[in-house]
């Protein structure tokens, strides 16, 4: 049997063939970048409709990377939600047509459910099953920051953000530095020539106890840092910025990062993780790698990491969350798939 994903939640289009061992066949996204770039973010009325325009084309080329057509699918699987509504719609409904007029099951996905169990697909044609549970997840994106533990037939959540998630933190000071959206990976190439440790910046302990995220200090912060020395937004060549920037940017970079293994640091002391995978954009920062792989050595917990290419929006890791779902619970009418902006993790 072979599942197609759909993913339109934001300012990716991507479809892709997976099968039924969660081997990936296709994955193919179309990047909507350019026509938001002139905004400084994704606008979600152009998102709706450039996706409309890039769905069929992207469609297509999937079924032909996969080497296969539309009477191979046994299985629909479609972001639902969280996200940009009108963009989501435009996904959902396509996903109900073809489940429709194929009469094959579709599974609506939660967007946040495909990224975390991103970290156990594999290229090159290798199986992504078994997912061995429990495992505790860490989802770090433009929209989320969400730690959760993964039981048998639920998903349990321990912390998340109070206020900005950490790809957010890094496209808004990026952008007033003049580098661009998104910023995450612009951010990530110049912290590495620059020195982390020169500067001490928040890592945002909420003080009540809880494991919980808040990015929001740390961003002020940095946006203080940079007003002190004139920054003004205005577009500028990374490879221009002087050792005191590049040191600033380093010194973010760690700041987040450090904030994010304090928090998996705290989860593992107080219940054990016995395997954590990590996933979202944010998970393809360099230094995040480098640091919770050596976190995990030091405390021999497994972490999984995604390939880059499954780490920011695609269709495989849509495609394989529905599979799991739908392995487990099978699927509901077509019909009763509803798109929904708001769906937090854990919640049915
Ligand atoms: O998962 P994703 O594609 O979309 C959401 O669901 O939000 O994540 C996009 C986010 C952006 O904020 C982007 O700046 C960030 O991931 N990102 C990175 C890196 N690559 C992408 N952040 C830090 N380092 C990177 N290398
Ligand atoms: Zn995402």
């Amino acid at each position: 049997m072979l599942v197609l994903g759909i993913e339109t939640s934001c300012d990716e289009t991507s479809v892709a063939v997976l099968d039924g061992e969660g081997r990936v066949l296709s994955n193919v996204v179309s990047s909507q970048l350019a026509a938001h770039a002139p905004y400084g973010g994704v606008v979600p009325e152009i998102a709706a409709r450039a996706h409309l325009e890039n769905l069929p084309v992207t469609f297509e080329q999937a079924l032909a990377r996969a080497r296969t057509d539309v009477s191979e699918i046994g299985l629909v699987a479609a972001t639902a939600g969280p996200g940009l509504i009108g963009a989501l719609l435009v996904g959902l409904s396509a996903a109900k047509a073809l489940a429709f007029a194929r009469g094959v099951p579709l599974v609506p996905v939660n967007h946040l459910e495909g990224h975390l169990f991103s970290a156990y697909l594999r290229g090159g044609g290798e199986t992504a099953l078994p997912v061995e549970k429990p495992f505790h997840g860490l989802v770090v994106s433009g929209g989320h920051a969400e730690l959760v533990r993964v039981e048998q037939d639920r998903i349990a959540p321990l912390a998340r953000t109070r206020d900005d998630a950490p790809g957010e933190a890094f496209d808004k000071v990026a952008r007033r530095v003049g580098l661009g959206y998104p910023g995450g990976p612009v951010v990530d190439r110049v912290a590495g020539r620059g020195n982390g440790d020169r500067y001490r910046l928040p890592i945002g302990r909420t003080g009540d106890g809880s494991n919980d995220f808040s990015f929001s200090g740390l961003k002020t912060a940095m946006l203080r840092e940079l007003g002190k020395r004139g920054v003004d937004g205005r577009p500028i060549d990374p490879e221009s910025l002087d050792s005191d920037m590049t040191d600033l940017l380093a010194s973010f970079q760690r700041a987040i990062v450090a904030a994010l293994v304090d928090r998996v640091e705290a989860v593992h002391r107080d219940e054990g993780i016995r395997a954590l995978a990590v996933s979202g954009g944010v998970a393809a920062n360099s230094e995040l790698r480098r640091t919770l792989s050596k976190w995990g050595a030091a405390r021999r917990v497994p972490v999984l990491l995604p390939e880059r290419g499954f780490t920011t929006d695609n269709a495989a890791m849509i495609a394989f969350a529905g599979l799991l779902r739908y392995r487990q619970n099978g699927a509901r009418q077509p019909a009763d798939a509803a798109a929904r902006s708001r769906w937090p993790l854990g919640v049915s």
